[in-house]
């Protein structure tokens, strides 16, 4: 039952302190302690939130159950944004840690507020409100790209870890469903995958898409849940946890059909390695093997593992994809190894200290692939940021951006399988031609294009003949002096990213950087440049750099130039996305 006046007048004696409108009563039971409530009619209620608070638990109790208590950083002097919470089925709400004289009690509001469009991308992802880090349960069914990821529905800084939901039928438009878990007496919702179970292996029903995720309490166990309605609500198994260890680190299982064995196989974090489980019902899970712990990075705990096997040559390979922070390398990163999978280890092919990375760029982390491809490609998605400076980005009521969802490749490079990444082709398949050129000769300087709209993201394409010159490079800038310089160093064989001029970059020292990766030995360099509001991603024909920027305004102009000599630059293509 919800708050009636006259109850909470007559209550009002006992209280330290209460205030009322029409819709919603607050009564302070000390000057730490509170309760708010709202009238039947209000099914949501909008927190006021200050970025810099402490977290203040708040606890909404309903009719028959009581929730476990959020963290909100309830307004002690200003207000940075709003955050909605539920009031359905919720009786009131217990506030605990904030105190009575903040002014986050005046500024509860039953008026929605619009999300902030602030630095907004055009075709990268992000939440609507709150946090976001890592993609989760990603799977395609009916042609739709289901994509669960990371939430804090609460702020945007992390906390309160749950599964936001949103789905794609071309992986450029998204639409923002509810979320579908939310913390529960085992812990937060951590990141995990989903698949399809087409033939009721769980006995869940047929066709069922199960939910397997790392359940972050006291411990770290890996639960799961179901959907009877294609990934729209989940119901939680009752027999949760469905795998558990000694270790403190275990987490973010990534699971598979494994069809030689006819078994469904996860890896998963467990420490500073990974380690595999087989099952053949979902349920009831097996340890098969570990590895890991002799080759690789071992700078930072080894997070959000993938495997899986890709076409090489005229067999296949497996690739194991873990993400981990490396310091000397621009901190959160994604590692590989190809190596082959016997339905019970993994083995890499060659076990170096110094892995290979996916991305050379600053941000781009916690990769997996989607579930339930028809065509068998490996789509991938990374969370496009870094735990360097994550919770800093310089954004208001959401924070966190997804990467262009990728296509992944092996291909053999100096007779070695590489692993190399190029935009999914659902994205380029939205584009339209802004500007073709066969062939220009660049000597210094050459100012290739600019673009009225300032709208919109547009990608880059065009191959590099290099003539005479030691460095080739591509500048992106806008009218307020702030660019992005991308070179081709063809004396010391690297292609960098600068962005230390890139717009505001001051939000965290961390933050402006010069990215660095391999160049091919060639004289001749393709490149995709995908430039949106505030990110560049670049691909060439063996390295991926993806980049935030926040530019004043989105870059609008590009230009040319060459240091000790010349180049041809051939087949340019710019095309809006
Ligand atoms: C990686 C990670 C995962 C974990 C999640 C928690 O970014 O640390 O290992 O499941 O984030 O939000």
């Amino acid at each position: 039952m919800k708050f009636g006046l006259n109850i909470t007048l007559l209550l009002a004696v006992e209280l330290l302190a209460i205030s009322c409108t029409s819709e919603i009563s607050v009564k302070h039971a000390n000057n730490l302690s509170s309760v708010v409530s709202v009238s039947e009619s209000v099914e949501c209620l909008w927190l006021p939130i200050e970025e810099s608070a402490p977290e203040a638990q708040v606890t909404a109790v309903g009719a028959n159950d009581r929730i476990t208590p959020l963290s909100v950083r309830l307004s002690q002097t200003k207000v940075d944004y709003y955050m909605p919470i539920s009031m359905q089925g919720v009786e009131r709400l217990r506030v605990e840690n904030c105190s009575y004289e903040n002014i986050c009690w005046q500024q509860l509001t039953t008026t929605p507020q619009a999300p902030d469009s602030s630095y907004r991308q055009y075709v990268h992802f992000s939440p609507e409100r709150g946090w976001t880090n890592d993609p989760n349960g990603m799977f395609y069914k009916n042609g739709e790209w289901h994509l669960c990821y990371q939430h804090n529905p609460y702020g945007s800084k992390w906390g309160n870890l749950s599964w936001g939901h949103a789905v794609s039928s071309d992986l450029v438009h998204w639409e923002h469903l509810p979320d579908i878990l939310y913390p529960d007496e085992l812990g937060a919702i951590f990141s995990g995958s989903a698949v399809v179970d087409e033939h009721n292996t769980a006995g869940f029903g047929e066709g069922a898409v199960v939910a397997i995720y790392t359940s972050a309490g006291a411990r770290q166990t890996q639960s799961i849940a179901y959907s009877l309605d294609g990934g729209m609500t989940f119901t939680k198994y009752e027999h949760n946890p469905v795998l558990t260890s000694h270790r403190a680190d275990f987490r973010d299982p990534k699971v598979f059909w494994y069809a030689p064995r006819e078994r469904w196989i996860m890896v998963l974090a467990a420490g500073n390695a990974m380690e595999i489980y087989s099952s053949a019902n979902l349920t009831d899970w097996t340890f098969e093997s570990r590895c890991g712990e002799d080759y690789g990075y071992h700078t930072g705990v080894w997070e959000c593992p993938d495997l899986f096997e890709l076409p090489y040559e005229d067999g296949t390979k497996w690739v194991l994809l873990c993400s981990l922070s490396i310091p000397e390398r621009g901190g959160s990163s994604v590692q590989y190894f190809v190596g082959e999978f016997d339905g019970h280890r993994f083995t890499p092919d060659k076990k170096q200290p110094e892995a290979d990375l996916l991305n050379y760029g600053r941000d781009y982390y916690a990769t997996v692939s989607w579930s339930g491809v028809e065509d068998g490609r490996k789509v991938v998605v990374g969370w496009q940021n870094n735990w360097d400076y994550a919770n800093d980005l310089p954004t208001k009521g959401y924070r966190g951006y997804m990467s262009l969802p990728h296509q992944l490749k092996l291909v053999n490079y100096s007779g070695e399988p590489k692993l190399v990444t190029e935009p999914a082709q659902e994205v380029m398949a939205h584009s339209h031609t802004l500007l073709s050129e066969e062939a220009v000769e660049v000597k210094d300087k050459y100012n290739a294009w600019r673009h009225d709209s300032k709208e919109g993201a547009f990608a880059v394409e065009c191959d590099i003949e290099n003539l005479s010159a030691q460095v080739v490079g591509l500048k992106l800038f806008n009218d307020s002096g702030e660019w992005v310089d991308v070179c081709f160093d063809f004396v010391e064989g690297v292609i960098r990213v600068d962005r230390t001029n890139s717009g505001e970059v001051d939000f965290n020292p961390r933050f402006p950087s010069i990215s660095e990766a391999p160049l091919s030995e060639s004289t001749e360099q393709h490149i995709t440049m995908v430039v949106d509001r505030t990110s560049v991603e670049c691909f060439t024909d063996i390295a991926a750099i993806s980049n935030l920027v926040f530019p004043q305004g989105r870059y609008s102009r590009l230009s040319f130039h060459t240091i000790g000599g010349s180049a041809t630059i051939r087949n340019l293509t710019i095309k809006e996305l």
